[in-house]
């Protein structure tokens, strides 16, 4: 059996735009922000908080959150990857913050430049300011079953990560197939290893599509127990440090899953397909939404 409800966290303007060369204005990333939010997404990352120099187009982190700080309708959490993130985002307003690690070593040193037990002990200081504010963290991991520098992850590595995490007091854990080169196959065994250790409605999934993967991967998940996915409008995306790595699974194809499977979501698909139309044409490129791109031409 499946969850009656999901709730889907957009990540199109934080993990969708952070890879995009061309710097998109402002007050594009706010416009599309809040036709997000407007079309019942519960969720939607907003941006990062991260250093401008290793992630150029999140620069105006902080002009985006403060004009949206007050949006109704949405939660809007931000990447932060150390305590001077955390704190440029509380300034700018952020309610809601996410600290990002890997399962594996290799990928953690390219993506934030330090160990896996360092970047814990970051996250740690982050999580106690946080709780101090009542501020939610979410816990990413990345790699959690292959890694661009490593090659194959096991499953004990990202369950000791997620452990960690859900220790420090995340109070989600979002797995990340971050070059998309899982299958039911290897997600499975991995979601086995992880539920050993976190409690399930803890837990999220994120598949990008590199390799096609993601709805079954979604499926699968589903079918696991777990009721959080996370998608990006269009699917759009990509990770700066994960050389190869497509799109998020787009919104909207996760939505018409759901949909057909009589889950709710409590999200409005043509408005969703409103916002993923509005970027598309700004940044100039078709959709990466098979759903978006079918019910266009009906
Ligand atoms: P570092 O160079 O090791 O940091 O970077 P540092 O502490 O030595 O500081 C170097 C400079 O950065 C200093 O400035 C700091 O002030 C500044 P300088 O003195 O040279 O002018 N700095 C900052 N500036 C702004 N905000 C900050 C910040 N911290 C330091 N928070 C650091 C370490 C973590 C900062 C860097 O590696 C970084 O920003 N990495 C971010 C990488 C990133 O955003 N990756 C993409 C997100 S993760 C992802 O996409 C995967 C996910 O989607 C899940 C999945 O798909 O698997 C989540
Ligand atoms: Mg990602």
């Amino acid at each position: 059996s499946i969850p009656e409800y999901v709730k889907i966290v957009e990540v199109g303007p934080r993990d969708g735009l952070q890879n995009e060369k061309d710097t998109v204005p402002t007050t594009v990333k706010i416009e599309l922000i809040k036709m997000l939010a407007s079309s019942g997404l519960p969720v939607v990352e907003a941006t990062s908080f991260v250093s401008p120099k290793w992630v150029p187009q999140l620069a105006d982190a902080k002009d985006v959150m403060e004009a949206i700080r007050d949006f109704q309708g949405a939660r809007f959490p931000v990447l932060t990857p150390n305590l001077k993130g955390f704190e440029a985002a509380v300034a700018a307003g952020a309610k809601e913050v996410a600290v990002f690690a890997s399962a594996s070593e290799g990928f953690s040193k390219s993506n934030i430049n330090c160990s896996i037990e360092d970047s814990l002990v970051r996250f740690h200081e982050v999580a106690l300011s946080a709780s101090k504010l009542s501020i939610p963290v979410r816990g990413y991991i990345s790699c959690v079953v292959g890694c661009p520098v490593e090659g194959m992850v096991s499953p004990s590595k990202v369950a000791y990560v997620a452990k960690k995490l859900c220790d420090m007091g995340c109070y989600e854990i979002s797995l990340g197939d971050t070059i998309g080169v899982g299958t039911p196959g290897t997600i499975i065994s991995m979601l086995e290893a992880v539920i050993d250790v976190v409690p399930l409605e803890k837990l999220a999934v994120h598949f990008h599509d590199t390799y096609g993967q993601a709805l079954s991967n979604i499926l699968a998940s589903l079918q696991m127990g777990i009721s959080t996915v996370d998608s990006s409008v269009s699917g759009l995306g990509g990770c700066p440090y994960a050389k190869g790595a497509s799109g998020n699974v787009a919104t909207e194809d996760v939505v018409y899953m759901l949909n057909g499977l009589g889950v709710k979501t409590n999200v409005d698909l043509q408005k969703i397909m409103l916002a993923g139309n509005f970027i598309c044409k700004h940044l100039g490129r078709p959709s990466g939404s098979k759903t978006a791109i079918a019910l266009t031409k009906i």
